[in-house]
């Protein structure tokens, strides 16, 4: 793969994935429909119902963030039309549709290794492309005015993020905006029942090399990037889980996100258990405040 000759092999992001067609990439289990491609830790589902958790978690986030999609200082240019812009790991594509249907005159391009934007909701100056990110970004060099990525770290390893951020800088424009969106799962107040869970799961994506409290790691990748700004800005929000009406949606998709996981903690539950164990989840969550911070984080290219 041409984009992508850095690292050493153990750090390399290729996964010298097999050429095959794509629906023999899947495997179902419990009657979900997940992604099975060699080099990819990502643990949840790519079907229908994973689709409908991604908008709801959209919702959410956009509403956390008082519905500014992206703080990138873009709005005019963006308005002026011209502009390119790319999210990595689109899913279903939320981010892209909203901003394509605000800015008419500018380009929005999602890659992702699971296709779940349908092509018939695809306004034109929206394009996606079916690809493991982890092969390298098929894009040239210095390509988009504005790259964007949100709540992946349940799709890089630790190592792969410094490698992730390479390809982001590599294809944005000097004087482009990177912007990156991440939620911190280890919530700083919980019950014990939270906590087992939490514990459980940690210890699961962390024997993948997935490290769930990544996203204030991420400020330290990019101020040591040579091509980027040090000037990086950085912003947290908070979604309560279980109170009020937001607090339940975000419960809503927290609960459906751990029944999506592939996780033999989890797996081991009936659906009454997993039900039992998640009332009594949400009720430590109302108790002990319980929320999830969001990170953000955008940061411009250097002019060379
Ligand atoms: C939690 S979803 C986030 C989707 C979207 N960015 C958002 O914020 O709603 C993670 C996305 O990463 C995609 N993904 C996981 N591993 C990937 C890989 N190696 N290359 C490209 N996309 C990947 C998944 O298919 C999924 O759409």
């Amino acid at each position: 793969m041409k984009y992508l000759n850095k690292s050493s092999s153990n750090e390399s992001l290729i996964s010298h994935q097999k050429e095959q067609p794509i629906l023999e990439n899947h495997i179902f289990i419990r009657g979900r429909r997940f992604l099975n491609i060699e080099g990819s830790n990502y643990p949840f589902p790519d079907d229908t119902i994973e689709i409908n958790r991604l908008k709801l978690e959209y919702c959410i986030s956009k509403y956390a963030w008082q519905e500014n999609i992206f703080y990138s200082p873009l709005e005019n240019e963006l308005a002026n039309g011209g502009l390119q812009v790319l999210d990595v790991g689109c899913g279903c594509g939320c981010f892209l549709l909203d901003l394509a249907q605000e800015y008419k005159k500018a380009t929005f391009i999602g890659v992702d290794i699971a296709n779940m934007i349908s092509k018939e909701k695809r306004p034109s100056n929206v394009g996606f492309i079916q690809c493991n990110v982890l092969e390298g970004l098929p894009f040239p060099d210095n390509t988009f005015d504005f790259v964007f990525q949100s709540n992946m770290i349940a799709a890089f390893t630790e190592r792969q993020w410094p490698l992730i951020i390479d390809e982001i800088v590599r294809v944005t424009k000097p004087g482009g905006w990177i912007e990156l969106e991440e939620k911190y799962y280890p919530f700083e107040e919980c019950g014990p029942t939270t906590l087992e869970l939490r514990t459980e799961v940690f210890e699961f994506t962390r024997s993948k090399g997935l490290n769930l409290a990544m996203a204030p790691n991420i400020h330290k990748f990019l101020e040591s990037h040579d091509k980027l700004s040090k000037n990086i800005c950085t912003g947290v929000t908070n979604m309560d889980l279980g109170r009020n009406t937001l607090g339940e949606l975000a419960f809503k998709s927290f609960k459906e996100m751990h029944f999506a996981m592939r996780i033999p903690f989890l797996e081991r539950f009936s659906d009454i258990e997993f039900e039992e164990y998640f009332n009594i989840i949400h009720q430590e969550c109302e108790i002990n405040q319980t929320n999830i911070k969001m990170f953000k984080y955008f940061v411009q290219k250097n002019i060379e």
